[in-house]
């Protein structure tokens, strides 16, 4: 049974995370308690990708009844298109927009968060897909590339769509991860969005989760690197929702996660862990 998990109070997202959020992270991490939904780690789109095996696993093996939303990162609709036609046979929540993408060979291709110096390009993306496809679209954003003043014209373009969700990262693409996260651009997107907004960008301890969506009014929060530190924050988050004890995880749990890591990353046939460089 996958997607049926009951919403929390306080709505939470798994961050989508390159290489760490994968099939056998997930899976580990609901032993440790759940988000309500998950964005996959990007797929990436262009004239011969094609909806991979992994993906395809993902959303139809997964051991989580949390929510599924793919996300997509690319730049030409035609090959969104093709895409998310082969993902309509599939049950997931939504088709997510990777409008954030930081990391140079990713911006070199004019994608990822190179998309909001390309706000025509991102318009014909989501317009394409929101007419052709039955899945809801969303869009993971940063607030603006090289100065957060574009993110009224990136907010303009963003309300021009019918979106399920808008999931905000924080800070300017070019900032990487270096300024701290500004929730007033939140504050702001809530205000004048009509779907579902949610903050993301540095939440580190589940009462900082509670307090972001208290303080920003959004509709939850996604949180990412965070997770791997911490892998029972979303437990934490929903037990300070029901006023119940927060689990606080002992050295054992720690071991007790990293050991079941290793063993599902095993039976994903995983046995090479790269070594440090030195
Ligand atoms: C290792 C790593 C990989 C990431 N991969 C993706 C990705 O595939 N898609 C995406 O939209 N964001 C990606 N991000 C950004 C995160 O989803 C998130 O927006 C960012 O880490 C800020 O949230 P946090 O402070 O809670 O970690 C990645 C971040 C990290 C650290």
């Amino acid at each position: 049974m996958r997607g049926n998990k009951r919403e929390s109070e306080f709505f939470t997202s798994l961050a989508p995370m390159k290489a760490v959020t994968t099939r056998h992270f997930t899976d580990t991490l609901c032993d440790c308690g759940e988000p309500d939904e998950y964005i996959s780690e990007f797929l990436r789109v262009h004239p011969t990708a094609i909806a991979t095996n992994d993906i395809i696993d993902l959303i139809e093996n997964r051991k989580s009844v949390a929510d599924l939303n793919i996300q997509l990162l690319g730049k030409e609709f035609e090959h969104f298109l093709r895409i998310a036609k082969e993902l309509q046979c599939y049950k997931i929540k939504s088709i997510n927009l990777n409008c954030g993408c930081p990391m140079p060979k990713i911006s070199r291709k004019g994608v990822g968060g190179t998309l909001l110096t390309e706000l025509n390009i991102m318009d014909d993306i989501i317009s394409t897909l929101s007419n052709k496809i039955d899945i809801p679209i969303s869009v993971k954003a940063r607030i603006g590339y090289k100065d957060p003043k574009e993110f009224d014209i990136i907010l303009d373009h963003v309300m021009k769509h019918r979106l399920s969700a808008v999931y905000v990262h924080a800070r300017i693409v070019k900032g990487m991860y270096d300024e701290p996260a500004n929730f007033e651009y939140v504050k702001i997107s809530k205000a004048a969005l009509h779907c579902h907004v949610i903050a993301n960008g540095d939440v580190t301890r589940a009462q900082e989760a509670v307090n972001t969506i208290e303080e920003t009014n959004t509709d939850g929060v996604m949180i990412g690197r965070a997770v791997i530190s911490n892998p029972w924050i979303f437990r934490q988050i929903n037990e300070l929702a029901n006023k119940a004890k927060v689990f606080i995880p002992a050295g054992e749990d720690y071991l007790g996660f990293i050991e079941k890591l290793q063993n599902v990353s095993e039976e994903f046939g995983l046995t090479d862990f790269q070594k440090p460089r030195r």
